[in-house]
């Protein structure tokens, strides 16, 4: 990880210096975080997936859904015959924010100011890669991509719908299968995600 002395002072990059993922201080979690985690994938992707923000292995290895919630993606797309390389994965917030319980960091949900300052980062990518469907796992990643923090995933999980000239398609997130209270809720958590990615495939074969 690459540490870069900022003073709160310089919270924004000044004129002179370039605005790169890295050194971005729109909002405080920079401060916790190893490093930011920026999205991978191919440069023209057709598929776009957006998570919620790096996990505690994620935020050490740099890159996206490389933890727990990665492994339930992995199996999802294998399940959905998406290839994990042929899609471009990001999140909507690009650094780690957890609490310390005992000794491990645990995963909290970024509040709405930093969904909404690091949304520049996700548009950056919209725009360079212009994907034709926009998979959206859960509700932060929702919100970012709807940029309307009222969002709800009831309303629109049922199909695909356009926004802003592209598809979107909205299920839940891996890591709620993995959070889920019982084996049939977990399963049917699941299926939703498998089905969204056909879907997915569908309108980007
Ligand atoms: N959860 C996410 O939303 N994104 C990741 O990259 C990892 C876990």
């Amino acid at each position: 990880a690459t540490t870069i002395a900022v003073t709160p002072e310089r919270a924004q990059p000044r004129r002179d210096e370039p605005d790169t993922l890295d050194q971005c201080r729109r909002c405080d979690l920079w401060r916790n975080a190893t490093q930011a985690v920026p999205g991978v994938g191919p440069k023209k992707a057709r598929i776009m997936l957006v998570g919620e923000q790096p996990g505690d292995q994620e935020d050490l290895q740099g890159q996206p859904f490389v933890g727990p919630a990665g492994a339930v993606l992995d199996r999802a797309l294998a399940e959905a015959g998406v290839e994990r390389d042929h899609v471009y994965l990001t999140n909507a917030v690009k650094h780690f924010k957890w609490e310390l319980r005992g000794k491990r960091r645990l995963h909290k949900t970024p509040a709405q100011r930093e969904v909404a300052a690091c949304h520049v980062w996700l548009e950056e990518e919209l725009a360079r890669v212009k994907p034709d469907v926009v998979v959206a796992l859960g509700a932060t990643a929702l919100k970012s991509v709807m940029k309307d923090g009222s969002a709800t995933m009831s309303a629109v999980m049922d199909a695909p719908f356009q926004h802003e000239g592209r598809w979107v398609v909205a299920v839940y997130h891996p890591s709620f299968v993995l959070r889920a209270r019982d084996e049939e809720s977990r399963r049917q958590a699941y299926e939703v995600i498998v089905a969204g990615l056909r879907e997915a495939l569908k309108l980007a074969p």
